[in-house]
């Protein structure tokens, strides 16, 4: 692992993310513009799942927050890996990168234990609100766990 690390950080494009001012500045706008989506989308959805404006349609509203929502996560999947190339050793031995990293992997197996399983249109409103909660408390977790990383050492 640590090997393919250090071959990811000689790598021409790990040079030009850590090099480019620019070109890093722009690969952190869209992993935020990403963030924004995801959360943006999720947020409204989870609230719907706990209960709130139960006169909402469910599966509607999935329809048109769910595909917002992967998009944000794919555009931050993306954009994060440009990132974590500017330093990869550097992240991968930082106990809150990996923090970030295993909410991350929970937080998208919730969302598919519901939906590759009962799907928002058979679980019981119990299911739905345990879904729901768990998503809501994950993904803010994510977010902070990505802010604070600018703010610690190692
Ligand atoms: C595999 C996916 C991801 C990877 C590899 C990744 C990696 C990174 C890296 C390397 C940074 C720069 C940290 C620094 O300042 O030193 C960062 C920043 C950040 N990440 Fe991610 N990230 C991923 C997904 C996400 C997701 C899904 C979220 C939110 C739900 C998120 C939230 C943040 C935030 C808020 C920042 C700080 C941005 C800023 O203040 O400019 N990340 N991420």
């Amino acid at each position: 692992m640590e090997a393919l690390l250090s071959w990811l950080a000689e790598t021409a494009l790990a040079e030009w993310v850590r090099l480019s001012r620019w070109g890093y500045a722009a690969i952190n706008a869209l992993h935020v513009l990403g963030i924004s989506l995801l959360l943006g989308a999720i947020v409204a959805l989870d609230l719907r799942l706990l209960g709130w404006r139960r006169h909402l349609p469910l599966r509607e509203l999935g329809r048109l927050l769910q595909p917002v929502a992967i998009f944000g996560l794919l555009l931050a999947m993306t954009t994060g890996g440009l990132l974590l190339l500017a330093d990869p050793n550097g992240y991968a031995e930082m106990p809150l990168f990996r923090l970030k990293l295993a909410l991350i992997a929970l937080a998208i197996a919730n969302a598919l234990l519901l939906n590759l399983g009962p799907g928002l249109a058979k679980a019981t409103p119990r299911r739905l609100r345990l879904a729901g909660g768990l998503s809501l408390l994950l993904w803010p977790a994510v977010m902070i766990a990505g802010r604070f990383l600018a703010f610690v050492d190692g």
